[in-house]
């Protein structure tokens, strides 16, 4: 039954690809938006995260090791650390699940950035070999098709002590009503972190018990941001997060996606809609990257309410 369900989300979260694409695809294929984009990222400057010192943070890591999951082309994350008035370049890893997209509009665009590495939350632990210092996931543990098991992956993705960094929009999913990407919610209630959709509530900090500890505070512009540390070694993982990093459970429902999608994709009617989709969202992304930063914004609130 979980399988079942896990497998028909995986499917549905397929589906947000050719959105995603198109927009990055138009970012930066038109100047001013690839300059704002530039403007307001940290790429070449010192890591600075809202409501989070990870710079002083940082500085206490031996080798520090930073990884920003669910990237996307934004290059958001700072790249130096500030030693005493000194800047050094840090150890950081642009990861995402659409890496080989990004890295052929890197490409198509000229631009010289670092390449995005393959990597998705849900199975972070395959990717990270357990020594990272940070993870930041920002915008994008609410695009992932299981936002739990991605946070439990990411603690033991982890070093002893490291810390996961999440900064969301609160409720993406209830505004943009479930559609693509956007199956779960992240709020807090009362300083406590809770992920949810229409049929189940998680309160993260409950959940994770004496593994990690959870900091979770609403922003003034409404982001809720959460600092979530690992403790030691020695803490033991609690019974209840162990379902989420069961490597075989992962075998039997990536082979099934793999495969059903497979199925599918032999109709030659499937993969016209298919292309139809990535031609389509290519199409309205063009013209709304094409409009000044302002007037996007308005359009784009008055289609969030609508
Ligand atoms: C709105 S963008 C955020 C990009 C960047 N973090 C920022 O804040 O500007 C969301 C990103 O999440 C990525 N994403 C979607 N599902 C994911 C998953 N399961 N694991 C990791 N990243 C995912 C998408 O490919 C996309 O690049």
């Amino acid at each position: 039954m979980i399988k079942a369900n896990s497998t028909a989300i995986t499917e549905q979260w397929l589906g947000g690809i050719s959105y995603e694409v198109a927009f990055w695809n138009n970012v930066y294929r038109w100047p001013h938006t690839f300059q704002g984009l530039m403007s307001w990222a940290h790429y070449g400057s010192v890591i600075s995260l809202e409501g989070f010192d990870a710079n002083a943070f940082l500085l206490t890591q031996d080798h520090p090791k930073v990884y920003d999951v669910g990237a996307g082309l934004s290059y958001a994350v700072g790249d130096h650390l500030d030693k005493e008035g000194e800047l050094i370049p840090l150890d950081i890893h642009y990861m995402d699940p659409l890496a080989n997209y990004f890295n052929r509009i890197l490409k198509k665009y000229k631009k010289t950035l670092p390449a995005v590495e393959f990597g998705m939350t849900e199975y972070l632990s395959a990717f990270i070999p357990g020594d990272a210092s940070l993870i930041t996931i920002q915008n994008a543990l609410d695009h992932s098709s299981s936002p739990i098991k991605g946070i439990v992956e990411a603690l033991v993705a982890l070093r002893e002590g490291g810390v996961l960094y999440l900064n969301h929009h609160p409720n993406e999913a209830e505004i943009e009503h479930y559609k693509g990407f956007h199956q779960y919610n992240i709020d807090e209630t009362a300083g406590e972190l809770v992920i949810w959709n229409q049929s189940e509530k998680i309160y993260v900090g409950r959940l994770l018990g004496a593994f990690a500890s959870v900091e979770t505070k609403r922003m003034d512009n409404g982001h809720i941001v959460s600092i979530i540390r690992k403790q030691g070694d020695d803490v033991s993982m609690p019974a209840p997060l162990c379902k989420y990093v069961d490597h075989q459970a992962d075998k039997a429902e990536l082979c099934e996606v793999l495969l059903r999608y497979q199925f599918h994709n032999t109709s030659l009617v499937k993969n016209m809609k298919n292309s139809f989709r990535f031609g389509m969202f290519n199409v309205v992304q063009f013209l709304a990257q094409m409009l000044p930063w302002n007037l996007k914004m308005k359009v784009k609130r008055l289609i969030k309410q609508a």
